[in-house]
């Protein structure tokens, strides 16, 4: 059988940081609970300029950048910040990239789990024409209401990966572990900017579907907990990971203890919650923090969205995996995000974009492609001096 997989990802963020230990102080809060008790030490914050079609865009544009277009028909964007009821926010991508005609775009909803069912569908695709490569891109913009119990755990970002056979990255193993669960432990109404949540209860939930999924996996025939080498999990905020290997330790009998969560939380810890992209960014942190060499070893991936859809993926780690390259420009965007002082959070965090009349943003953002404004209700996008011309 091909063996499919992430050929490539990268990961893009936004223009803006907020150091959480100024958010605690202003709260009057101690910040050992984001540090320590959230694990959470930044969040991104996105320019009046910048979106998730922005941020998308960046982190596709250094993978086509790498791997041109041949091959790919088919890209699909998921978000649950979505920014349209009709239109795939894919379709701005697919025209800042340049993309063929031939390129199919659809956007995929399920909050934070999406980005798994389009790494499913393009498992399909490719094994039924293993010549083609699939683009996935998942990017979010994390909002909760100022002052609520949420606000901590915002944040911004995107993964684009490449989907392919003979995948240089991770070859994906065929069983999976699937929860699914009518649970209103968080979601976002049509009528709101920012998310509805029960914490205690997604908190609840999201473990309650680790073990289900977990469940389903071992009878589907996937691998004894002793030969999972590392687990990557969605991380709304880092601590849940560490909760969620307790768990799994706990329950299917493992001995996994701490491995793999420092490493595989080092840009979670600074993004901030990037819902969709969460998982994925967690996965590239790992690939480019751990120390042991992980060629040939066993990972699971864990995907919760909430609502609530989960799934435990598994993956073997292919030689050649690393890329020094990837981890010096995560850092950097990382490192000169530029950073906000809690007014300026505040203001930022209540500006929302009508549709109702045209506008023209102020140009802050050093990206390759920013949101230009809205013109006849649509919204305009365009490339800035950043971006190249692609191959
Ligand atoms: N020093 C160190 N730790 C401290 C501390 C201090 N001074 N003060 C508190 N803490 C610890 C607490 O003991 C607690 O740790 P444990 O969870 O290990 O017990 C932790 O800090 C958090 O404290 P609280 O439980 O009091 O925090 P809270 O009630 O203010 O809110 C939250 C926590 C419910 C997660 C809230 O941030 C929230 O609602 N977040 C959004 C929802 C969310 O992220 N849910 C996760 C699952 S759902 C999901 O995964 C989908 C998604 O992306 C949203």
């Amino acid at each position: 059988m091909t063996s499919i997989g992430i050929h490539d990802l990268e990961v893009a963020t936004a223009h803006h940081v907020l150091d959480l230990g100024l958010l605690a102080e202003s709260k009057g809060i101690d910040p050992a609970k984001y540090r320590v008790g959230l694990g959470q030490d930044e969040m991104s914050m996105p320019a009046p300029d910048e979106d998730i079609v922005t941020m998308g865009a960046s982190a596709a544009w250094e993978i086509l950048r790498r791997h041109g277009t041949d091959g790919i028909r088919t890209l699909l964007f998921a978000t649950e910040s979505g920014l349209d009821q009709s239109k795939a926010a894919g379709v701005w991508v697919h025209e800042l990239l340049g993309l063929p005609s031939q390129v199919r775009v659809v956007e995929v909803k399920q909050a934070c789990y999406s980005a798994t069912a389009a790494i499913q569908a393009a498992m399909g695709i490719v094994s039924r024409f293993p010549e083609e490569r699939v683009l996935i891109i998942a990017s979010d913009v994390a909002r909760y209401e100022l002052d609520s119990p949420g606000e901590p755990t915002q944040g911004a970002g995107a993964v684009a990966m490449l989907i392919g056979a003979d995948p240089a990255i991770l070859e994906i193993e065929p069983p999976s572990g699937i929860h699914t669960a009518d649970v209103d432990d968080f979601w976002r109404p049509n009528d709101s900017s920012t998310a509805v949540v029960d914490g205690a209860l997604s908190v609840r939930a999201y473990l309650d579907a680790m073990t289900g999924s977990w469940d389903d996996l071992a009878g589907r025939g996937g691998p004894a907990i002793g030969d999972i080498d590392r687990v990557v999990y969605h991380q709304p905020f880092t601590k849940m990971a560490r909760k969620a290997q307790q768990r799994l330790d706990r329950h299917a009998g493992g001995s996994l203890g701490t491995l793999g969560l420092d490493s595989g939380s080092v840009y979670n810890r600074r993004l901030g919650n990037t819902y969709t992209a969460s998982l994925y960014s967690s996965l590239a942190s790992l690939l480019d923090h751990e120390e042991e060499d992980l060629t040939g070893k066993r990972l699971g991936l864990f995907s919760y969205g909430s609502g609530c859809v989960s799934e435990l993926i598994t993956g073997i780690v292919r030689p050649g995996y690393a890329d020094a390259d990837r981890s010096a420009r995560v850092r950097a965007a990382l490192d000169t995000r530029v950073p906000l002082d809690v007014p300026s959070y505040r203001s930022l965090h209540a500006l929302e974009h009508s549709s109702v009349n045209d506008l023209e943003t102020s140009h802050v953002t050093r990206a390759p492609f920013r949101f230009s404004g809205v013109r006849g209700r649509a919204r305009q996008y365009e490339r800035t001096d950043g971006a190249a011309r692609l191959p």
